[in-house]
């Protein structure tokens, strides 16, 4: 099983074949799409909200994305890992995104870093690049902005909004960012960023021309129903497979039907009958 690389990633831009990346945050989950073939994970700062339970992804912290990315790097071979910077890792200083990316990296096992913004952040992707570390944009809805844009909307739709959109990909790439990720901004739009930069790009609610396409695992399989943006398609309902199964498991525990024969050990009669041989002889 080969694995997957900047190279390959630039190159199925250019042949026109769709690149898929979800996300992961633990080993069984990272295990099952490397399994399913999916060439990019993420190990997004969404885990905030889908896993920890906050209202937006601003209370994750480094220390969270680093033990979340080394559980998903066991579970990987052949994907590209990406982690994601969460808010105020990068925003401070260019010494501190340093250190910082440099840590998801190093300790996360991380193959590349993502972090979000346009024009604002070009100087730090590019100090990032020159030592070294893969970076991925993320320009349109912004979630570590969501107090600034008003809460989680579609965005690039005036023509002042597009184009700057269009320049901050432009600055991006040239910056020596590897790919962006493009969140909820119209169709059309996507598309034509996508034609004006050479670096792939990620679609999430932007409409299918663009490179590859991302979403947040949990919504792709029905595992969290807080809310369901429009541009997800859930392919799965593990939140009512997972209630059944709670629910059987506390009826038979009720019932007594579980532990069955079968999920029980035995001990032979023999060692038996000596046991309680030995305890009629303590007289207990
Ligand atoms: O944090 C995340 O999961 C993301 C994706 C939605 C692109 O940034």
């Amino acid at each position: 099983m080969e694995k997957i690389t900047l190279h390959h990633l630039q190159t199925m831009k250019e042949s026109g074949e769709r690149i898929t990346m979800l996300t992961a945050y633990d080993y069984p989950t990272a295990l099952l799409l490397d399994q399913s073939e999916i060439e990019v994970i993420l190990v997004g700062d969404s885990l905030g909200m889908v896993v920890h339970g906050f209202e937006n992804t601003l209370p994750v912290t480094m220390d969270m994305m680093v033990m979340h990315c080394q559980a998903v790097r066991r579970g990987v071979k052949r994907a590209f890992l990406i982690g994601d910077m969460p808010f105020m890792s990068y925003q401070v200083s260019i010494e501190e995104a340093k250190r910082n990316a440099a840590r998801l990296v190093a300790e996360g096992g991380m193959d590349a870093v993502k972090l979000e913004g346009g024009r604002p952040v070009v100087e730090t992707v590019r100090a990032l690049v020159e030592i070294g570390i893969a970076v991925q944009g993320h320009i349109g809805l912004t979630p570590q902005s969501v107090g600034q844009l008003g809460g989680f909307k579609v965005q690039g739709r005036t023509v002042e909004a597009a184009r700057r959109l269009l320049d901050d990909a432009k600055a991006l790439e040239a910056a020596g960012a590897f790919s962006l990720v493009l969140e909820a901004i119209p169709a059309r739009l996507a598309e034509w960023i996508t034609r004006s930069i050479h670096i792939p790009t990620f679609g999430i609610g932007a409409g299918a021309g663009c490179s590859g396409q991302v979403l947040v695992t949990h919504d792709v399989l029905g595992l969290f129903d807080r809310f369901t943006p429009k541009f997800v398609k859930p392919y799965a309902n593990l939140s009512q497979t997972m209630r059944t199964a709670f629910e059987g498991y506390k009826q038979d525990v009720k019932a007594g039907t579980f532990p069955a024969e079968e999920h029980t050990f035995t001990i032979s009669d023999d060692v038996w009958q000596a046991i309680e041989r030995d305890q009629d002889d303590k007289g207990d």
